[in-house]
């Protein structure tokens, strides 16, 4: 270990993000335990480790009183984690409101559920107000811990106005602002009513980064399009100001899963897993249990594929773990009982008396459980609708340098464009087209299987979240000496 005052000085960073890589369950007036909270922003960020970082974020509770809060406070600065309260009213209007019935199937082109389109039309003002005022309160927390020379690097969607509540405090701090999702095209984007409010705080950061260079693109085109700006290869600029946007593909930290695979628990969990499905393929869906990840799509087309190959029927499975999320948003209620019903009929119609086809848990897995599934999958299945990267795709190929399994791939996911070579990329809203791909993957040669997992597997232990930040933040550094430069000339 190095010595305190031998470590190279570490640029301080401050993550601030909806969510802490925590979640706080209370359990008693002054206690707490956090347990690790799911998702493909929690997961590549605990992946970044060369950093002073500090974390700003909810801990997903709310804590109206004041003996609670301190403990929390307490609690958390363990981890490094620094908490935002948000109240019940606040989190109901811009978490389950704003941001994950508005913003998310917007951006996720989704658009909104028919029948509450009205109604979400006549609460639209108060939610987007709510939105405001909780990303305000973020901001007073940043600048109650900013310390002159850090960086904030503001994530996701659920903080889009917080970037210019930043600059308003501080026009010298370095803020950069990252969006986890897909940003839509210009003319998705156009129909929000707070269109250009939205774009005009993002662009008060001075870096603004996406996965791909779809999504940059199209940024950039809401910005000239929307707002009447100029895009320049560099990014928009407004009088004179630039903002630098661009792409930095995320990744995870692969050596984390491929060193477990050696532990003597993973190994024996992946014992009783080949025992229990001995004689049968093994194929995965690992999601949070969201509308995007197109999981009644992925099931129908499993069915489909019984339906069309009855010599497959004892011989293959589907074990579809799937974490509840945003368990107070109707449209995510509704998508379990769907998924319930449609898991039901199949195993219904294609189950025996000793097995069924399909596998449904709606749970989430512990990392050594998580590593050890996918290390025995034949296929695995990722089949969003739209998704901005889809981190399960990249920890499966992680996990399969002795299987050398194959990869179903949405070519709607980001990571189609990092990965689509080595797997067998389909459009998720084509049934009849996935079942095909379900055919090919079980029937594919060792060879062909070998060829992709290479390509895919070279990807994913080079293009690591550690990475993947340092090139943001070493990017983001540049970006404001530049701008200081062209300020003084
Ligand atoms: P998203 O960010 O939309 O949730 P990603 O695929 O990028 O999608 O990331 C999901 C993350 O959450 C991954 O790290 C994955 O391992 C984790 N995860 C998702 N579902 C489960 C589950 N059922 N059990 C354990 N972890 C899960
Ligand atoms: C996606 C979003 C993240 C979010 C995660 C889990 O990955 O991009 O910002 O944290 O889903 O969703 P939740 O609403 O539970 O935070």
């Amino acid at each position: 270990f190095e010595k305190e005052d031998e470590r190279p000085v570490r640029q301080r960073l401050l993550v601030v993000a909806n969510r802490l890589p925590v979640s706080a369950v209370r359990k008693g007036e002054d206690s707490w335990t956090l347990e690790i909270s799911a998702g493909g922003l929690v997961t590549a960020l605990l992946g970044v480790k060369e950093f002073e970082a500090r974390w700003i974020g909810w801990a997903g509770v709310n804590v109206p009183d004041e003996i609670g809060q301190k403990a929390l406070t307490k609690a958390l600065a363990e981890k490094r984690c620094i908490p935002v309260f948000l109240d019940e009213e606040i989190v109901h209007q811009y978490y389950n409101g704003y941001c994950n019935n508005i913003l998310w199937p917007l951006f996720h082109y989704l658009g909104l559920p028919q029948e509450d389109r009205l109604a979400t039309t006549r609460s639209f003002q108060s939610q987007f107000a709510a939105y405001k005022k909780a990303n305000q309160m973020f901001a007073d927390v940043v600048n109650m811990h900013y310390e002159e020379g850090d960086v904030v690097w503001c994530h996701d969607y659920h903080l889009m106005f917080l970037p210019k509540c930043l600059k308003e405090y501080n026009s010298a701090m370095k803020v950069g602002w990252f969006l986890h999702t897909p940003f839509p095209s210009s003319e998705i984007h156009r129909t929000l009513p707070s269109r250009s409010e939205l774009l005009r705080s993002v662009l008060a950061a001075d870096l603004v980064g996406f996965h791909t260079y779809d999504y940059a693109r199209h940024f950039v085109s809401a910005c000239t399009r929307i707002l009447g700006l100029e895009g320049t290869p560099e990014g928009v600029e407004d009088q004179g100001r630039l903002t630098r946007v661009a792409a930095f593909p995320i990744g995870i930290d692969s050596e984390r899963f491929i060193n477990a695979l050696k532990l003597p628990q993973v190994q024996d969990h992946m014992k009783d897993l080949k025992e229990r499905f001995a004689g049968r393929k093994v194929m995965l869906g690992v999601d949070r249990l969201d509308m995007i990840k197109g999981i009644p799509q992925k099931i129908l087309a499993f069915e489909k594929f019984l339906e069309e190959n009855p010599s497959w029927r004892d011989k293959v499975v589907l074990l579809q773990i799937a974490v509840p999320t945003r368990t107070d948003v109707p449209e995510y209620q509704k998508l379990t009982s769907q998924v319930h019903e449609i898991v039901g009929r199949i195993n219904g119609r294609f189950g025996t008396l000793t097995a069924v086809p399909i596998h449904h848990l709606d749970r989430s897995l512990d990392f050594h459980a998580l590593c050890a599934l996918y290390a025995v999958t034949d296929v695995a299945l990722v089949t969003s609708l739209r998704d901005g990267m889809n981190l399960v795709s990249y920890e499966f190929v992680a996990c399969q340098d002795a299987t050398k399994g194959v990869l179903i791939l949405s070519e709607f996911a980001g990571a189609a464009q990092s990965l689509g070579a080595g797997a067998i990329l389909v459009n998720p809203w084509n049934i009849t087209e996935v079942a095909a791909a379900i055919g090919q993957a079980l029937n594919m040669k060792p060879d062909d299987r070998e060829k992709r997992h290479k390509h895919n597997f070279l990807h994913v232990t080079t293009h690591t979240a550690q990475e993947w930040a340092e090139t943001f933040v070493s990017e983001l550094n540049d970006t404001v000496v530049e701008a200081e430069i062209r300020t003084r000339d």
